[in-house]
């Protein structure tokens, strides 16, 4: 039987809905098989007598649930067994040994985040709501928050950490089959995000000084629904943008009026470079994250996120219908941790610390002529000559580090480890003597050794 025809048998009603069940029926009963591909949009239509529009909606829906999922040219398929899930996210943090030295988590030093004592002796009860539909960020908070802000935001709104807003984000404004751009490399749980809405990811590469101009230009070229980018501390290469690119990419965004720049600061306040955002230039455009995840601890689950009233508040509806809110409890946490001298001198700290440790590896690196460059935040981008072998040359050495290629989105390979150096408050010199053997290695069998 022909995909078309096993959908065209289950179809009962001429909705996005309709046909969403229908192709999963079909799945479940086995008529269509993991990896099957689907016909494509059009012909779909015109053969069930659907609009396109239909069409497109109702593989949105199987999109969102897993059933189905698009690899740009290669089109639309049934989605195989779970491994096929969100596989880059898994593959970059799996871990398989207990390593003496875990430096693939990405995740802040636990020494180095404000204590929360303080901050909770001052939580008097859980919070006393009016009604579900109270202003969902706390005033006092919102008033910190923008006086922070690295451009005078229209709307503001708390959400549960970075990842939820790029969840938010991309849940309500992309649809299946739009064009996004990402930054190359890139943070594999956002791909993973954007695989699982069904876009067309396209990559554009970066500097020490953020996305590069041309390419970014060209890649505008064709209709983009978004712009993802990190502004500080990119993950992984701790790539910065400066004030002079924001204000070549400004323009060549501006042009691309339809195009949603959405920014994860995700170092947030343990980013050494200042905060920035091309808000400061087209701030209708732009949708700014900063997570506290790293520079106040990644549970408390808790992120801000601006942009023009009109996206914002298409979001914050939808959350209402789920959510609602992230907890006041927690933006009092969050409030006092801002606010209270101690806390903001403890971020301060571990800022300069994060600094002294990854500038004490570069130059341990350095000297052992691995060409690392300093970046920001808390990982260090290495070049390696191999990258299967350089990880397992490091795993017999007790040390854990994140391979490059899941961050990988030009497919030309990457050849680069991520280490959380962020974690390693001593021994760089011991751990470059490692990670510079290990950058040498040039197969498995030199590796094993
Ligand atoms: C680039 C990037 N975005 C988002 C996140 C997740 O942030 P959050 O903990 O606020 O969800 C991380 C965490 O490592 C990250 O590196």
């Amino acid at each position: 039987m022909t995909t078309m025809s096993a959908i065209e048998e289950r179809l009962e009603a001429p909705t996005a809905r309709g046909l969403a069940q229908a192709v999963s029926r079909g799945v479940r009963e086995g008529a269509l098989s993991p990896g099957a591909k689907l016909p494509p949009i059009r012909t779909l239509a015109t053969q069930l007598g659907l609009s396109p529009t239909t069409v497109s909606a109702g593989w949105a829906l199987l999109a969102r649930s897993g059933t189905i999922h698009t690899d740009g040219r290669r089109g639309t398929r049934v989605t195989g067994p779970p491994e096929s899930g969100p596989g880059r996210y898994r593959r970059a943090l799996e871990r398989q040994l207990d390593f003496a030295l875990d430096l693939s988590t990405g995740t802040p030093d636990p020494a180095l985040l404000p204590n929360l004592a303080t901050a909770l002796g001052q939580l008097t009860t859980a919070g006393i709501l009016g009604s579900y539909l109270d202003d969902p960020v706390l005033p006092e908070l919102l008033e910190v928050l923008k006086d922070q802000w690295p451009y005078p935001p229209e709307k503001l709104m708390v959400v549960d950490g970075a990842m939820d807003g790029l969840d938010l984000v991309s849940r309500s404004l992309l649809r299946f089959g739009d064009r996004v751009v990402v930054e190359h490399p890139g943070f594999p749980p956002l791909l993973d995000l954007l695989e699982s809405i069904g876009v067309v990811v396209v990559g554009v590469p970066l500097d020490r000084a953020g996305l590069r101009p041309e390419p970014l230009a060209a890649a505008l070229r064709i209709p983009s629904a978004a712009l993802f980018l990190q502004p500080r501390a990119q993950n992984p290469t701790g790539a910065s943008m400066t004030k002079e690119r924001a204000s070549a990419l400004a323009p060549i965004l501006a042009r691309a009026a339809g195009t949603i720049v959405v920014e994860d600061d995700s170092a947030g306040a343990v980013a050494a470079s200042a905060p920035i955002s091309l808000g400061q230039w087209i701030p209708d455009q732009v949708i700014h994250i900063r997570s506290f995840s790293k520079s106040h601890g990644p549970d408390l689950r808790l992120a801000a996120m601006s942009g023009p009233s009109q996206l914002l508040g298409e979001i914050a509806h939808r959350r209402q219908l789920g959510q609602g809110w992230s907890s006041r409890l927690l933006q009092r946490v969050l409030l006092s941790l801002l606010t209270d001298p101690v806390a903001v001198a403890a971020v301060d700290h571990a800022r300069d610390e994060y600094t002294r440790r990854r500038a004490a590896l570069v130059s341990a690196l350095t000297s052992l002529e691995v060409e690392v460059t300093d970046g920001d935040g808390l990982n260090l981008w290495v070049p390696v000559h191999d990258e299967s072998a350089a990880i397992v040359r490091l795993a017999t050495r007790g040390v854990g580090v994140t391979p490059g290629a899941p961050f990988d989105i030009l497919a030309g390979g990457v050849d680069h480890i991520r280490v959380t150096v962020g974690l390693v408050a001593d021994g760089h010199e011991a751990l470059a003597l490692v990670l510079a053997a290990a950058a040498n290695t040039t197969s498995w069998a030199s590796g094993a050794r």
